[in-house]
């Protein structure tokens, strides 16, 4: 087994995913109706493009470890309800930060495992967002209101 084989292999995955992601909001962007097409359809296209340049991306660092980039495409989820496709989106990106941090532990190359990092921070900032969308933060109940610690300081 070479080197960067397990490295490889997961870096695949995560081209798949990638390459799933990009056509998973692109169809979404389209099956968007009503205000939903307004709030949504760029924060959509947005998604799609950057799923794109990630799978292009991580591909280019696969031919540089020496192996060759997936052109697999996984299961695309699709529906017409947009809490339905912002949970099916918010799937995509936990699962983009699972398999970025198993590449990252697998890495043996320390540049990689630079960009790894990062690049898991820009999956999760991907994850937070969708989870703000959905409503799926609570904000801390206990907290004092903000006007009542102002007033007591
Ligand atoms: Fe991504
Ligand atoms: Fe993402």
């Amino acid at each position: 087994m070479a080197q960067h084989d397990e490295l490889i292999q997961i870096l695949n995955e995560a081209v798949t995913l990638e390459y799933t992601a990009a056509i998973q909001y692109n169809q979404h962007s389209m099956l968007l109706t009503g205000t939903n097409k307004l709030l949504y359809e760029e924060v959509f296209e947005h998604h799609a493009k950057e799923s794109l340049n990630h799978a292009k991306m991580w591909g280019e660092r696969i031919v540089y470890l020496g192996g060759i980039p997936t052109t697999e495409v996984g299961k695309v989820q699709q529906s017409t309800d947009i809490l339905q496709m912002l949970e099916m989106n918010l799937a995509v990106e936990k699962k983009a930060v699972e398999i970025y941090t198993r590449a990252h532990a697998a890495c043996k190359h320390l540049p990689t495992q630079f960009m790894l990092e990062n690049h898991i921070l820009d999956e999760d900032k991907d994850v937070e967002e969708l989870q703000k969308l959905l409503g799926k933060v609570r904000i801390a109940q206990t907290a004092e209101p903000a006007h009542r610690q102002a007033a007591s300081s």
